[in-house]
C-alpha cells in the first residue's frame, strides 16, 4: 500500500477518477490535488503541488495532462522528483526499476482507461533495483563544486 498525491489539468480530468478508483480499490491512499473541473487551467501549478508533496518524501504522485509530457517537465524542475511519462506497461515498471520514478505521467489523449490502469499497475507494483542504478541516478544531481 502507497499513498498516491494525483492531480490533473482540465485535459486529464476524465481519466482520473478511474485511476483514482482503482488505486483506491487496491487499498492505496489517493489524496487528490486537483483540478476538479472542465475550466481551462495551467498544468505547470498542479505538476507542481504534487512535485512538493513527492520531494518532500511524503508519497508517489500521479500527474494527467493531456498527453503527460509538460507534466513531466514541470515536475521534474522540483529537486528529488523523478517523473516519467508512460504510454506502455514495459516503460511503467523500467522505470520504477531502472530509474526510481517517484511520478507517473498519463496523457488523457494517449492512452485509453484500460491500458491506463494496466500503466499504473505495472508502475505501483516494480520496485527500485538499486545497485549501478543507485548510482546513476545519484549523478542526476553531480555536487556542485566548492570554491
Ligand atoms: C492542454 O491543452 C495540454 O496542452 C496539456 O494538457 C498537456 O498535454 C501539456 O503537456
Amino acid at each position: 500500500m502507497a499513498r498516491f498525491f494525483v492531480a490533473n489539468d482540465h485535459a486529464g480530468l476524465g481519466l482520473k477518477a478511474p485511476v483514482v478508483q482503482h488505486l483506491l480499490a487496491n487499498q492505496h491512499e489517493v489524496i487528490d490535488l486537483g483540478t476538479n473541473t472542465t475550466a481551462s487551467c495551467d498544468y505547470p501549478e498542479f505538476a507542481r503541488q504534487v512535485a512538493a508533496k513527492v520531494s518532500a518524501g511524503e508519497g508517489l504522485g500521479i500527474l494527467i495532462c493531456g498527453t503527460g509530457q509538460g507534466m513531466a517537465m514541470a515536475a521534474n524542475r522540483v529537486p528529488g522528483v523523478r517523473a516519467a511519462v508512460c504510454a506502455d506497461t514495459f516503460s511503467a515498471a523500467a522505470t520504477r526499476l531502472h530509474n526510481d520514478a517517484n511520478v507517473l505521467c498519463l496523457g488523457e489523449r494517449v492512452v485509453g482507461v484500460g491500458l491506463a490502469l494496466a500503466i499504473v499497475d505495472a508502475f505501483v507494483n516494480a520496485r527500485f533495483e538499486g545497485g549501478r542504478h543507485a548510482r546513476r541516478i545519484a549523478l542526476f544531481d553531480p555536487p556542485r563544486e566548492q570554491h
